[in-house]
């Protein structure tokens, strides 16, 4: 039934650069109405590069990052100021709940049951084992859902500024649960099509988005919460399709072939292999794409987040680059070991199902709002966030231990937010040259136009500090770099 208009699309799909779907009338051995045949080849559009509009007109799709003018950049990030869900997730997640336990879900046995599964499930989480019956799907999209959704579209816009988002994406949403990455994706890309149109831009987008996943019930979950957004969508400017999730580990699942970007979102913790392990894994499920980004995204807390690190460097021995956090300022490899890094980016509002949940004697206990994680980007090509590369006039924190009370320069990312307090100001920094924890110490007191710049730095930029005085922390086997009123800080890189 397809395969007349399909290989005649693809003929044309080769040969011109628009057609309308009308136009294979004149060659098709049985007439089709245009709405016909753009739901027979709707799911080729993709791997013809095609984008074919409402009024069926086709045109050729040729893959370019997607623009990210200064003043689009403002508008974007502007509707990102205030972090929340959108309204339409926030309706869409309780409506589940609600179909799933009832109108009165957060009172009675039904609420007590959700609570103590989500206290279990926070300790199973942070333990390593997590088990997803029914239940818990509810407690993990009341607790754990929000933050992550938010989080990731920081991670888009940090992808789309460095031109790595593409018109047209293959997207893998590896351990998808129930579908926070993907949904977080589309309500991103709803958001810049929006300042697009606003601008007058005309960009048209093919995204095709698949998954892994090793629960059934996720995917149940994840199928419904898509499928129900997407029908939300009015897809004028952006064909998308979601293929039928592939339920496996990811460990064995079909390697897929071409895939643009790919995110690890909170799995790979789950996996019983040790950290450098899991990076086989990531390997592998990149393995037949030819210059994917991988986005990998762990907790926080300090196992979790030092054990990215790990697997991080094992990637980078597999032949990936770390595009961001991390910028390796002499050229040298760091060796991923004993670093505890994570981003900051403040809290979300709490939506009202997470509210009403915690509406209880312990709220506290219910409420996970804070947005604090570590990632890792990762490419193929060498493509870094920051090419800068320090140059003599620098000392390598790796010599530290003979200028100890002296002063030195020093060429540094910062790798945290602030980790003091309002007096003083505390920024662990990196240059890839030693494992041993490096801070960046700012008594308020010594707050200067000389130095000031290194709160404009922001995580994962670098900066070179002119005279900061070496301090020893033996007890905590670190080093502090004092920054004082006549230290110059500058933004580099
Ligand atoms: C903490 S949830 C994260 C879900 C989603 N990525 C997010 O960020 O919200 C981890 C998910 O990964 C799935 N998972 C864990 N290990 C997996 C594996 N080896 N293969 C496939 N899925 C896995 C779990 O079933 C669960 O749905």
């Amino acid at each position: 039934m397809t395969t007349e208009p399909l290989s005649l699309a693809k003929y044309l799909a080769s040969s011109r650069s628009e057609f309308a779907l009308s136009e294979m009338n004149q060659y098709l051995s049985r007439r089709c109405e245009e709405k016909e045949l753009y739901e027979l080849l709707k799911s080729h559009f993709y791997d013809l590069d095609l984008f074919c509009d409402a009024g069926y007109k086709c045109t050729k799709l040729v893959k370019h990052a997607l623009p990210a003018d200064e003043a689009v950049v403002r508008e974007l990030e502007a509707l990102f100021k205030n972090p929340q869900l959108p309204a339409r997730v926030e309706k869409l997640i309780n409506s589940y709940i609600e179909r799933s336990c009832g109108k009165d879900w957060h009172t009675g046995e039904t609420g007590l049951l959700i609570r103590e599964n989500i206290v279990k499930q926070k300790e199973e989480y942070w333990g390593g084992k997590p088990q997803y019956p029914k239940i818990r799907i509810i407690s993990y999209l009341l607790y754990h859902f929000p933050v992550y959704f938010c989080q990731f579209q920081y991670m888009l816009l940090e992808l789309w500024r460095g031109g790595l988002l593409t018109n047209k994406m293959s997207i893998l949403d590896a351990g998808a649960g129930p579908g926070t990455i993907t949904l977080s994706t589309l309500d991103f890309i709803r958001k810049l099509q929006d300042v697009y149109s606003k601008n007058k831009i005309d960009v048209k987008l093919n995204i095709r988005i698949d998954s892994i996943e090793r629960a059934s019930e996720n995917i149940d979950c994840y199928k419904e919460l898509t499928s129900l957004y997407l029908s939300g969508l009015k897809q004028e400017d952006t064909i998308v399709t979601i293929n039928e999730p592939v339920r496996s580990p990811i460990e064995s699942a079909p390697v897929l072939p071409n895939v643009d970007l790919m995110v690890f979102s909170n799995v790979l913790a789950e996996m019983g292999a040790p950290p450098s392990q899991r990076a086989a894994v990531v390997e592998r499920a990149a393995s037949g794409s030819e210059n994917p980004t991988v986005v990998i995204i762990e907790p926080a807390d300090l196992d979790n987040s030092k054990a990215l690190r790990v697997t991080q460097h094992a990637l980078v021995k597999y032949g990936f680059t770390v595009y961001s956090p991390c910028s390796f300022i002499w050229g040298l490899e760091c060796s991923g070991e004993n670093c505890w890094s994570f981003q900051e980016l403040g809290n979300i509002r709490a939506p009202d199902f997470m509210e009403r949940i915690a509406n209880t004697g312990e709220f506290y206990r219910y409420i996970n709002t804070d947005m604090k994680f570590s990632f890792v980007i990762l490419r193929k090509d060498g493509l870094v966030k920051h090419k800068y590369l320090a140059k003599g006039k620098f000392m390598r924190l790796s010599n530290l231990k003979k200028h100890i009370e002296k002063r030195v320069n020093i060429a540094v990312s910062v790798m945290s937010g602030n980790l003091g307090d309002e007096k003083t100001f505390v920024y662990k920094i990196c240059d890839g040259t030693t494992s041993i924890p490096c801070y960046a110490v700012l008594p308020a007191y010594h707050i200067s136009d000389n130095n000031s710049m290194l709160f404009e730095a922001g995580y994962g930029g670098i900066v070179e500090i002119y005279g900061t005085l070496v301090r020893e922390n033996k007890a905590l086997s670190s080093y502090n770099l004092l920054i004082m009123r006549n230290t110059m800080v500058s933004v580099a890189g």
